[in-house]
């Protein structure tokens, strides 16, 4: 295996709406659809679509059996996935008309880790990486197992949370953040002088910074990579950010350009939002590869 993801997997309800709905207001919505989400899941869809070899460790409830299925079905190891008694965790996911998302997460069986079995996985995982975001508990042991363990840990801070601040941060090889997770650990809003602050606090750490359609930046000691976005017809960006994450890491674990992963990762990232849904709308990496060739080998 070359990465551990431990992260959330959540049934996500999407509802299509004109607007979002305000305090206050009762609004009607268009649609409903069920996906399979969780920004744990997403990520690890994205990795092993990229071509890598993941395996998934988590908590669902009783419920969740479509999301190991899913995960199964990309070829990700699901032997760490636990069941517990709580319902698995769910997102109730806004999608406006120009396809921009607002989410309300209920955490469950994603906030039940035991900490001492978290700290096993980690041990008894034969692999590099580990990938961790912030919507499950237990975040401090793990970094603390996987540091120990002489692993590298790329940490994607989102939901971003006051708390993220207490953990042990210096550890991290590799911070995958949008405009909001990058001001909330830095205290700067524009995206030289957030690299600029994560290069200070954080010398021997590389960053990835995603602004939506502003782009993404790359930076670490050696180098700075922009990348603008691919235009795309954009029906939902519910898991972008997740599908960049997921992409840029299988490169950049690999040893891959920060450059070449950057592209890889925008364009995997257009192709989700000019489709439904979080983890169904990643795509494979030989409809990527195919984008990119139809531009750069015209
Ligand atoms: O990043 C998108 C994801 O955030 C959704 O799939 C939802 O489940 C929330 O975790």
């Amino acid at each position: 295996m070359d990465i551990l993801n431990f992260g959330s997997l959540n049934l996500d309800l999407v509802y299509a709406v004109d607007h979002f709905v305000q305090a206050g207001e009762t609004l009607s919505s268009d649609s409903l659809t069920y996906f399979c989400g969780g920004k744990g899941l997403n990520q690890s869809l994205a990795l092993a679509r990229a071509g890598l070899m993941v395996s998934h460790a988590g908590c669902i409830g009783a419920d969740g059996g479509r999301l190991t299925a899913l995960l199964q079905q990309a070829g990700v190891d699901t032997a760490f996935v636990q069941t517990v008694q709580q319902p698995t965790g769910h997102a109730i996911i806004q999608v406006d008309k120009t396809g921009q998302n607002c989410i309300l997460l209920f955490g469950g069986a994603n906030r039940c880790i035991d900490e001492n079995w978290a700290r096993q996985v980690i041990c008894d995982f034969d692999g590099g990486w580990l990938l961790l975001q912030n919507e499950i508990n237990g975040l401090n042991i793990m970094m603390e197992t996987a540091h120990q363990q002489g692993m590298h840990i790329a940490f994607n801070p989102s939901p971003v949370t006051p708390e993220i601040r207490n953990l042990p941060l210096e550890w991290i090889d590799c911070f995958l953040v949008n405009e909001i997770e990058g001001e909330a650990l830095t205290g700067q809003s524009r995206p030289k002088a957030i690299l600029d602050a994560f290069q200070t606090i954080y010398p021997a750490t590389a960053v990835v910074l995603t602004c939506g359609s502003g782009g993404a930046y790359f930076a670490d000691a050696q180098t700075r990579v922009y990348q603008p976005v691919f235009e795309t017809r954009v029906v939902d960006t519910t898991g972008a950010g997740d599908t960049f994450t997921g992409y840029f890491l299988a490169g950049y674990s690999r040893g891959v350009s920060p450059a070449v992963c950057m592209r890889t990762a925008a364009m995997a990232a257009s192709i989700a939002v000019s489709r439904p849904g979080a983890g169904d709308s990643i795509p494979q990496r030989a409809q990527v590869e195919q984008a990119l060739e139809a531009i750069y080998n015209k």
